[in-house]
């Protein structure tokens, strides 16, 4: 079974990568040769069975300056490059695009941990522009392709961009922490553990929509305070805050689909790897 793996050199992709079992069924193209802009070419080319779609534009605060812009860089990924990718799809082909948390608002009236048939916010203002364009980015998939939904994905080691974890971390190790939120609810998804569902999605012809996340929610305090004291760390100098709701979810999390470790255990493993900051 050949599948393609768009954004196969980003956070999640490369790692889903390294962990597949039959890598010679995979196909990794870089930007250069497969661009969301324009997909038909490649995929007329290649015909794979499954497109496995992490390309996106991931990049949460940079995404905010460009809200309302249906032109900017944001918008035009996510939402006209799946566009694009599910109009240039050939028949036989299956579709896995990966979503985010951030298609829920994680405010009181909606709050989290969020079931897989729960649906997107519609209300752009109460979403991020990043979360909103993916948010449209599932609707534009629809009934073509099986959606899977992941939160803060982290792992131990990947040196070109910081997760949830690591940038904490690096920043605790700067002496530049920022005060943590005690009140905020959030889950994480191990990124091991997803690539492995993803496998199983693959293998066994899942469709439907799948949330993968740790079963338990936590606050990023008791969450990075925990990772800081398992490494030995001093955490007297942490300080604490309270999320502003106006300005960051503060009822998130999501309900997995699958069996995942909680997250103790998750960090526990990460330790295990060697976390690293680069
Ligand atoms: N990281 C998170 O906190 C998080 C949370 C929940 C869900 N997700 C979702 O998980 C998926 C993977 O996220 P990630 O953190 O691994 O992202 P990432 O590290 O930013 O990687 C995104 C990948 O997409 C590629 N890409 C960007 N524009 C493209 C285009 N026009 N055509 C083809 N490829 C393009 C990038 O290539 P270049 O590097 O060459 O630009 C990069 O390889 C995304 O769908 C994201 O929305 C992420």
């Amino acid at each position: 079974m050949k599948t393609l793996v768009t954004g196969a050199f980003g956070l999640v992709g490369s790692r889903f990568v390294e962990l597949y079992p039959h890598p010679q069924d995979l196909l990794t193209p870089g930007l250069g040769e497969f661009d969301l802009a324009h997909p038909g070419e490649y995929l007329a080319k290649e015909n794979p069975d499954v497109v496995l779609n992490f390309a996106a534009y991931t990049n949460v605060s940079e995404a905010e300056k460009q809200r309302g812009d249906q032109n900017g860089p944001c918008w035009q990924i996510n939402v006209e490059g799946t566009k694009n990718l599910v109009a240039a799809l050939l028949a036989n082909t299956r579709l896995i695009h990966i979503s985010t948390n951030y298609v829920f608002s994680g405010s009181a009236a909606d709050p989290g941990p969020y079931a897989a048939d729960h649906q997107p916010e519609t209300n752009s203002q109460l979403l991020t522009w990043y979360g909103y364009s993916k948010a449209e980015a599932e609707r534009v998939v629809g009934d073509r392709g099986t959606v899977v939904r992941l939160i803060s994905p982290i792992r131990a080691k990947y040196p070109a961009k910081l997760d949830y974890l690591r940038k904490p971390l690096d920043l605790f190790n700067q002496g530049k922490l920022y005060p943590l939120f005690t009140d905020q609810q959030i889950s994480l998804t191990y990124i091991d553990e997803a690539c492995l569902a993803l496998q199983k999605i693959i293998d066994q012809n899942l469709s439907g929509v799948f949330h993968m996340s740790c079963p338990d929610t936590t606050t990023p305090y008791e969450i990075i305070t925990y990772l800081l004291q398992k490494l030995g760390k001093d955490i007297s100098g942490v300080q604490k805050s309270s999320v502003d709701p106006k300005r960051y979810p503060k009822f998130g999390g999501l309900k997995p689909s699958f069996d995942f470790s909680p997250w103790k255990q998750v960090v526990d493993k990460l330790i295990e790897q060697g976390i690293a900051t680069s």
